[in-house]
């Protein structure tokens, strides 16, 4: 599958184990200067998507902490940094250039957890998961914003 297919479409993840799964393809394709922002309520399932990337970029299991306090948490691999970030506790935009966001965009690759905290600090040109629930499972939406 192409880039712009993968980024282009919608999946059932009917349990935890499929959303991992997710991740580690999205582990694989990501890139250095890529930035995917992961969209859903609590309990949706972003971080364990993150574990999935986070595994497949590093290339092994691991401790994932969810940065739901540290806000934000670096992992090595061969590509670069990659840079996992949970914006919840957020108390303004700003925080996040704080946190290194703009460092981390350009020399790494970013996952955030609710970006919708970036305000005015969200890059247009991003990759997109939304995560909802659906029966058992949940459903997920990949999208492409701001160009290729
Ligand atoms: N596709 C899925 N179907 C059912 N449960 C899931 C799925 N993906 C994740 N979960 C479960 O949902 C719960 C919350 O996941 P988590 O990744 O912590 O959510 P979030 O980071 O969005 O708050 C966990 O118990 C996880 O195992
Ligand atoms: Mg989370």
């Amino acid at each position: 599958m192409d880039g712009a297919a993968f980024w282009n479409r919608e999946l059932v993840l009917p349990d935890a184990a499929a959303t991992l799964r997710l991740g580690r393809e999205v582990g694989l394709r990501l890139a250095l200067g890529q930035i995917v922002f992961l969209i859903g309520e609590l309990g949706a399932g972003k971080t364990t998507l993150a574990r999935g990337v986070v595994a497949a970029w590093t290339g092994h299991e691991q401790e994932t902490p969810s940065p739901s306090y540290t806000l934000a948490q670096g992992y090595d691999g061969p590509r670069g940094i990659l840079t996992h970030m949970d914006l919840y506790r957020l108390n303004r935009p700003e925080e996040a250039l704080e946190l290194g966001l703009e460092d981390a965009m350009q020399d790494g690759a970013v996952l955030i957890e609710w970006p919708e905290r970036l305000g005015f600090y969200a890059p247009q040109r991003r990759l997109e998961i939304a995560l909802s629930w659906q029966k058992a499972g949940r459903l997920a939406r990949l999208s492409h914003k701001g160009g290729a």
